[in-house]
């Protein structure tokens, strides 16, 4: 196979916010999204339409160009793409000269049969992060990965690809960073300088285009900003789903689940939260319910109601081949099904046996599916659970002519589990009238404005606890917020010790979900022991108590894409020491909380606390930034550390989010020597209300300059549930006095 290179610049056009430049093999298409992004195709067919899954806005911003004999120059307020005429390089600086990512001098951007690739220059110090569902390290220099959303059961350390795609990845070096997002979805190939004597790293796929997104910002959160405008934000999840879940595979019966859920209650551990796996369809027909271990849905669900649970249900793409089954009548009469090129219905096997797998990316399929959700919503159900999406086949290779949409397999796979969660999203949404929850296995970028993800089939010991924290704030550095693990692990059994210590990070994991394969023990919180049962109750306790907190970092995740788990290479992008493999794991939930993940053997840890002043979570121990520590981490005390100046809302305990509670919100504040401000936001929880002004939010600002804390002005017309606030201090020697604000709504300034 030859390679081919793009040649020479030949003939130009330039039009408002596209530049056009053809070359011997192919064409470039250059177009400016916003001043500090500037999209990068290279085509050989550039009458094909142009569409992306991922990508909701236009380009839209005007940009100065100039020409000389060496090239061309586009420049926005903050970016300069310097294209070399030659061989067509593309070499991007910020407004002021700064290099910030070029390609590769001799090779560049170029095709080896359908294959196409960029090959960029790889700096001394460079580091790369994201990509999303990726095992490894936090800092991927020097390794290779591939996309092909993947059913990976007992996935290792190691393992690759997993379920996911997000060809999406920030590149950190001299002092500069910047993102690039590769939206190709076929088969693609990411090497951060893995063998390429430290000079190139490169991306490619096995067909389409060179079609990429540079991002100039000049901040890890910038860049996950611009990435999140381009490719959407999540809306407010419901906020029932930011309770704890409990789910098993499966619980066989609606008379299990209620004892189950009955059990929570009569232990007075909160929970919010019950689900259903494959066990209550009838013959696994996606829609249908057992009706002898299910006899009565809605009684079923109502009595869960009664109890302050919500259920959610699994469904899997596969349809079963089975005449008289309405899913399966009406898919094959209306040709809903992915096709052979001769016109049958493509068959695979799944946990039904021999399936049919509708077409998500055509509207009409999207709206069958997302319409036949009736029968789980009618009798109460409020969470939909899409696994197998990849999709997922026994035996898993899916013959390359099969079609989806007007595309084949090879081109779509890694969209599949998306466009489901979509047809999900979009049905249950206009059905319920208000927010559904919806989880999804396999996603590509942009899977955020639709569902929230978990990270599959983990296993039940400390490195795979471990990695499923890198996963999770990678996941958050890849635009999805709404990210969970398997908690207790799914494969295998926990040891008491690492059930309670992976449900104590479970408090700090954006979803919160106990989950566990068939044949293994039982783990409801119960299960483990009192003094066990004791510790974990307690957690649970403290992520209720917590929830306002929670909620409010979800509003700041859906306003900015900012995640709500984060790697502290967002806050700490140049610090070398957040990368070291002790400390990678670490992360901020939400603004404040700095949680280190521990091995569950361990009974203290190593930690690294970053640049200014920290206290410990619970006993304000005072701690000094940019240093390491080793600290006391028992089974009952993860290390958690509040920042110098943090201001966390928290609650009383409560035992599910229907509950009240006591009314007051409690407003922590730690004492600090930078101001700081922390945006409240309160609304329902439930509908869309909140997109008609119906929400309550207000700034909180703790100024020690002016010993000042500041109640901002309310903002909207939710009415709190909250009726006063009270002002807990934290490392204030001297100062245990709490202010109250008696009105919930009044605006005051508190002086110290
Ligand atoms: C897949 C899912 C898992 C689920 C099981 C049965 O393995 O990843 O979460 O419990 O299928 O539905």
């Amino acid at each position: 196979m030859q390679v081919e290179i793009l040649g020479q610049a030949g003939e130009i056009n330039k039009q408002d916010n596209t530049l056009i430049i053809k070359s011997e093999i192919a064409t470039a298409k250059i177009s400016v999204y916003s001043p500090t992004i500037i999209r990068v195709q290279v085509m050989r067919n550039p009458d094909a339409k142009d569409h992306s899954y991922a990508v909701i806005q236009q380009a839209g911003s005007n940009f100065d160009f100039t020409e000389d004999d060496a090239g061309f120059e586009i420049r926005t307020s903050a970016l300069k793409l310097v294209i070399e005429k030659d061989l067509l390089r593309f070499n991007f600086y910020t407004a002021d000269g700064k290099e910030l990512s070029r390609d590769d001098e001799r090779f560049g951007i170029n095709w080896q049969g359908e294959r196409v690739v960029n090959y960029r220059k790889v700096y001394a110090d460079e580091r790369f992060i994201g990509l999303g569902e990726k095992t490894g390290d936090l800092d991927r220099r020097g390794c290779n990965y591939i996309n092909w959303n993947s059913d990976v059961p007992f996935y290792t350390e190691k393992s690759d690809p997993l379920y996911q795609t997000f060809p999406f990845f920030i590149g950190i070096h001299s002092g500069a960073t910047y993102g690039l997002f590769f939206d190709n979805t076929h088969r693609s190939f990411f090497d951060f300088g893995a063998t390429t004597d430290h000079k190139m790293s490169w991306f490619g796929a096995d067909g389409g285009d060179m079609n990429y997104y540079f991002f100039g910002a000049q901040s890890v959160a910038e860049i996950i900003k611009d990435y999140t405008w381009l490719t959407g934000r999540m809306e407010m999840p419901p906020l029932w789903s930011l309770g704890y879940q409990q789910c098993r595979w499966s619980y066989m019966s609606a008379q299990e689940i209620l004892d189950i859920a009955k059990t929570f209650r009569d232990h007075n551990i909160p929970a919010d939260v019950m689900y259903c796996d494959i066990d209550y369809m009838d013959g696994f027909k996606i829609f249908t319910w057992n009706n002898e271990t299910f006899p009565d849905p809605k009684s079923f669900i109502d009595k869960l109601k009664e109890m302050g649970f919500r259920l959610v249900t699994i469904v899997d793409p596969g349809i079963k081949m089975e005449e008289g089954y309405k899913q399966y009548d009406e898919g094959v009469e209306n040709e809903y099904f992915a096709k052979y090129p001769n016109g049958e219905n493509f068959v695979g096997e799944v946990w039904p046996g021999r399936c049919h797998f509708p077409d998500f990316f055509r509207d009409d399929v999207r709206e069958w599916w997302g319409a036949s959700f009736t029968a789980l919503t009618e009798p109460g159900v409020e969470g939909f659970w899409n696994d197998m999406n990849e999709p997922a086949a026994w035996g898993q290779n899916l013959p390359w002519m099969v079609k989806f949409g007007d595309k084949y397999m090879p081109e779509v796979r890694n969209v599949y589990g998306m466009q489901m969660a979509r047809a999900t999203y979009e049905g249950t949404k206009k059905i319920l009238g208000k927010r559904p929850f919806v989880l999804t296995r396999a996603a590509y970028s942009g899977t955020q404005r639709y569902s929230a993800v978990w990270t599959g089939d983990n296993s039940a010991y400390d490195e795979h606890m471990l990695l499923g924290q890198r996963l999770v704030n990678s996941l958050g550095l890849s635009g999805m917020s709404f990210t969970g693990v398997d908690i207790g692990g799914f494969s295998y059994n926990p040891t008491p010790e690492l059930m309670v210590r992976w449900n104590s990070l479970g408090v700090y994991t954006p979803m919160y979900r106990n989950h566990a394969q068939q044949g293994t023990v039982m783990r409801e919180p119960w299960e483990w022991g009192a003094d066990n049962e004791a510790i974990i109750r307690k957690d649970i306790e403290l992520r209720y108590q917590l929830l306002p907190y929670v909620y409010s970092t979800f509003y700041q995740s859906a306003q900015t894409g900012l995640p709500v788990a984060r790697s502290l290479a967002i806050g700490h992008t140049f610090d070398a020491a957040v990368y070291k493999s002790e400390f990678q794991n670490q992360f901020m939930f939400g603004d404040s909380l700095l949680v280190a993940p521990v091995a569950s053997a361990a009974d203290t840890a190593r930690v690294y606390l970053p640049q200014g002043n920290w206290y410990r979570f619970g006993t304000d121990e005072h701690f000094m930034g940019s240093a390491e520590y080793t600290v006391e981490a028992p089974l009952n005390n993860l290390p958690v550390f509040a920042k110098a100046g943090a201001i966390i809302p928290i609650q009383n305990i409560v035992q599910n989010t229907n509950e009240k509670g006591d009314g007051i919100l409690l407003i922590h504040i730690w004492n600090g020597e930078e101001t700081n401000t922390f945006t409240y936001y309160e609304d329902d929880g439930l509908s869309y209300d909140n997109e008609q002004g119906v929400y309550y939010k207000r700034d909180i600002t703790f100024d020690p300059s002016s010993r000042q804390i500041i109640f901002g002005e309310v903002e909207g017309s939710f009415v709190s549930r909250f009726d006063k606030v009270q002002v807990v201090m934290h490392g204030f020697e001297g100062l245990e006095h709490t202010a109250t604000l008696d009105n919930i709504k009044d605006q005051v300034i508190f002086t110290l």
